[in-house]
């Protein structure tokens, strides 16, 4: 029995011009995973987020989320994810806690359970201390901490995280997969980027994309097997070969 798709991509197309970000791209996520996007720079990962979550309309093709069309209905769907952006999205000039009730209110979680759930969240994820310092003085562990705190205020069903670890320490990114596996358990949907080998084989699935076009989907293990690569680091290294030769 497998559980109901939580992301469902059917010929998901991109255009910028003449070039072609993400190609006829089909994919399905069950509820609960944590899916990996894999690829070199300019390989289509950003551009597949951001149509899946509303914010870029698809040249053609379709997707739900949550059992939503993007298309048809983007704000709908933006209610029920989360989205970490490759930025973070923090405002420097805010504290901890003023971030946390912003993005709290942009998912109008206002009023008593909105700071009832500041306050779990800075709560639980060892804020209490940092409340008051600005976000823009957080190192940058502290910072990614806290962007994850603000995009699953809501406690969002779907939540996509593009490069989440970048420019953070060994220590920071364990906690942070941690939390991921945690908000997964609970039967959030994960979709990550990352251009780690290591966080890629903590991925229960992964879709390796080339070029904006899916070259290989499966386990860490299936892909390997799917490019003929010893591990995933030497597929990902013989696609941008096979980019460098282009
Ligand atoms: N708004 C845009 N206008 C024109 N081209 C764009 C736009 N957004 C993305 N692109 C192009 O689309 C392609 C895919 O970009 P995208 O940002 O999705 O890649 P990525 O896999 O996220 O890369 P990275 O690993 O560097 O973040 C790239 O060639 C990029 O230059
Ligand atoms: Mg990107």
């Amino acid at each position: 029995m497998s559980a109901p798709a939580a992301i469902r991509i059917e010929a998901l197309h991109r255009r910028f011009g003449d070039l072609v970000a993400v190609e006829r791209l089909d994919l399905e996520i069950p509820a609960g995973q944590i899916f990996g996007l894999l690829g070199a720079n300019g390989s289509g990962k950003t551009t597949t987020i951001r149509m899946l979550t509303g914010l870029l309309a698809p040249t053609s093709g379709r997707a739900w989320v949550a059992g939503i069309d993007v298309v048809a209905e983007p704000e709908a769907v933006r209610r029920r994810l989360g989205y970490m952006s490759q930025r973070f999205g923090l405002y420097d000039d805010l504290t901890v806690e003023e971030n946390l009730r912003f993005y709290a209110g942009l998912y109008g979680l206002v009023g008593e359970p909105g700071r009832a759930r500041v306050e779990e969240l800075i709560a639980g994820l060892g804020f209490t201390e940092r409340r008051r310092q600005l976000a823009g003085t957080l190192s940058g562990g502290w910072k990614q901490r806290l962007s994850l705190a603000c995009a699953t205020a809501h406690r969002p069903a779907v939540l996509f995280l593009d490069e989440p670890t970048a420019g953070v320490d060994p220590a920071a990114r364990r906690h942070f997969w941690e939390v991921i596996r945690g908000l997964a358990a609970g039967g959030t949907t994960i979709v990550v980027t990352t251009h780690y080998m290591d966080e890629a084989e903590r991925c229960e699935r992964l879709a390796m994309l080339w070029r904006g076009r899916l070259v290989a989907v499966g386990t860490p293990a299936e892909i390997e097997q799917q490019l003929g690569a010893p591990t995933l680091e030497d597929a990902f290294i013989a696609l941008q070969e096979k980019d460098e030769a282009a």
